[in-house]
């Protein structure tokens, strides 16, 4: 008799375990999390409700075909201030993420390097500090990466130079490429000047 009703009881918590998972959305938890960093004047972000069961029917916010999974956030010049959520990079469907046009503040997250489906990142004109996270070198899936009119600052790590982008904007922030080999910087002048090219001079 009581090793049935603990046998219930397990069930029962399974059962219970089960609607918490279908009723809880990680994807609704990741933006309400980003939504909670920011302040938006303009209530651009009124519809996002943690009740509903899916964000599919947030504005801005774009769902696949099957309205399961986020693939497209649309947030740029939306005046939101604040700092980026790390729970953006619980994302993992994400294809576009724009934030343009803000004044978002703060570092870039290295969990954003979770978000393996990304093609398209819009950081840029917004007051974001630090360097870009080397974590991005993960994100194969990236084209467009525009951080351009930003705080940033620091010697653009060799994983997201190495990333195969289509359009790789830093202007108008302190980033920069590494110098090249700085063995070659110091190499004497004059093993140029004797050199075959020295001697075709006249
Ligand atoms: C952003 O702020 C400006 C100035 O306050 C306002 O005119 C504009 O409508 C706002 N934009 C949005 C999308 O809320
Ligand atoms: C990069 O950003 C700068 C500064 O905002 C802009 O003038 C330029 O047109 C951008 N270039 C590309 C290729 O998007």
């Amino acid at each position: 008799m009581a090793n049935n009703m603990s046998s219930s009881l397990v069930f029962l918590s399974l059962l219970f375990l089960l609607f918490q998972r279908l009723l809880s959305n990680s994807e609704g938890d990741a933006l309400i999390a980003f939504k909670n960093r920011v302040s938006d004047p303009g209530n651009n972000l009124g519809s996002w409700d943690p009740s509903l069961v899916t964000p599919c029917t947030w504005f801005h916010v774009t769902c696949d075909d099957n309205d399961v999974n986020v693939i497209r956030l649309d947030l740029g010049l939306f005046n939101l201030s604040g700092t980026l959520a790390p729970e953006l990079g619980q994302l993992p469907y994400l294809q576009y993420l724009e934030l343009f046009g803000n004044s978002l503040s703060g570092n870039i997250p290295q969990e954003l390097g979770n978000l393996n489906s990304l093609i398209s990142m819009d950081l840029y004109d917004n007051q974001l500090e630090g360097n870009i996270p080397a974590s991005f070198g993960n994100l194969k899936s990236l084209k467009f990466l525009r951080v351009n009119d930003n705080k940033l600052a620091g010697i653009i790590p060799r994983e997201v130079l190495d990333l195969n982008l289509q359009v790789f904007n830093y202007s108008n922030t302190n980033l920069r490429k590494p110098t090249v080999a700085s063995n070659f910087e110091s190499f004497p002048m004059e093993s140029f000047a004797n050199n075959k090219f020295g001697g075709k001079r006249d």
